[in-house]
């Protein structure tokens, strides 16, 4: 049992064959093909969390008055499982990710789900389903846990009192189509990810619904990526679409990594605190220090700005070729991906994929 609880395992009869699994594996995109089962656990005031199980991936039924389809409790993670040479399955610190799950859970008046049952849930999940855990390079199994509100009625006045928490997990490939390729993204002046006070923080589902105007707008304009600036001036960087972003200054062996502090209006990434950890690990000091688009385009055109990254779970590490706004456009460094940003994800991916040394513990072997 784990805080108590005792799932319930209920098998799905329509399990894939491992030839249905594999022709799935060959090219799955993002989160487009999902395994056969799910976890659940719900909520309930007053009574806590109970009704744990494992049980086939599949529709859910809700009432239409599902607080959660109306007021947007609803909150999400995301890790990945990954397959080491030795054939046992890793995840890469999923610890912090529930610690983010419950900062999410508290921003927006919901239970905390204990870190016990938020591993479990996962270790669960890969018992049945660890077939799926691609083993072809940069391939992984992407975890998603989320919880959401499921009072029925229409009330605002107080937070739902039950909530379902689910897992489940997605085959995945690259996450930008053509692999690592350097993005182009566009500074967004008429749109706002987060404000002081506000949900930025959390990985809440609105604030990515609140994204997809705006990302279409950077689409317009010939990018492939939205930049958020800060909503009072829209002038400090905060980061792009969701991921946070890297600058690099100088080269050799003097390169410096910068990255915005977290203000209380980014996410606060996983990969984002790693390099923080793992570039000064390689000898690279890294430091947390806001940046202006001034500064950001100076730097570039000067040549001391020599490469600009994003970081997530999802993409990993992408490199950042060219910036486009209002003002105008310029470009870092070539336009290639560079040397500081090919090392970092060679070596966090080296680790996730247990190719490289654990030294700091990141590793939950399953
Ligand atoms: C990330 O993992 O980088 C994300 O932000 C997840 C994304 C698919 C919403």
């Amino acid at each position: 049992t784990t805080s108590g609880l005792t799932f319930d395992i209920q098998l799905s009869d329509q399990r894939k064959t491992p030839q249905e699994r594999d022709a799935l594996l060959v090219n799955p995109g993002f989160g487009q093909v999902f395994t056969d089962h799910m976890v659940s656990i719900r909520y309930t005031e007053g009574k806590g969390w109970h009704d744990a199980k494992l049980e086939p991936y599949g529709p859910l039924t809700l009432d239409p008055a599902t607080a959660a389809l109306h007021y947007a409790q609803s909150i999400f993670e995301g890790l990945k499982a990954y397959r080491h040479p030795d054939g046992t399955l890793a995840s890469f610190r999923p610890e912090s990710n529930a610690a983010r799950f419950n900062r999410s859970a508290a921003r927006m008046a919901m239970p905390e789900l204990p870190e016990d049952l938020f591993i479990r849930s996962i270790e669960l999940l890969l018992e049945h389903d660890g077939d799926w855990v691609p083993t072809k390079e940069d391939f992984s199994l992407y975890l998603r846990p989320f919880m959401f509100a499921t009072d029925v009625g229409l009330g605002v006045n107080n937070p739902s009192r039950s909530y379902l928490y689910l897992l489940f997990a997605s085959p995945v490939g690259s996450y930008f189509s053509g692999g690592i390729r350097p993005v182009t993204v566009w500074l967004s002046k008429d749109y706002t990810r987060a404000a002081p006070g506000g949900t930025g923080a959390a990985k809440f589902a609105g604030n990515y619904a609140a994204s997809f105007l705006a990302q279409a707008q950077a689409v317009e304009k010939g990018c492939d990526q939205v930049v958020w600036l800060d909503a009072r001036e829209h002038r400090m960087v905060e980061e792009m679409g969701g991921m946070n972003l890297w600058f690099v200054f100088g080269s050799g062996d003097k390169a410096r990594l910068r990255t915005p502090p977290l203000t209380g209006t980014l996410l606060p990434g996983i990969t984002r605190e790693s390099l923080l950890t793992l570039a000064p690990d390689l000898g690279i000091p890294a430091e947390e220090e806001p940046i202006s688009i001034e500064e950001w385009r100076e730097a570039a055109e000067s040549g001391e700005l020599t490469e600009v990254f994003a970081c997530g779970t999802a993409a990993v590490i992408t490199p950042v070729g060219h910036v486009k706004s209002d003002d105008g456009e310029f470009r870092i460094g070539d336009g290639t991906p560079g040397p500081v940003t090919m090392r970092l994800r060679e070596e966090l991916v080296g680790i996730q994929t247990g190719l490289r040394n654990d030294k700091h513990g990141w590793i939950t072997r399953f």
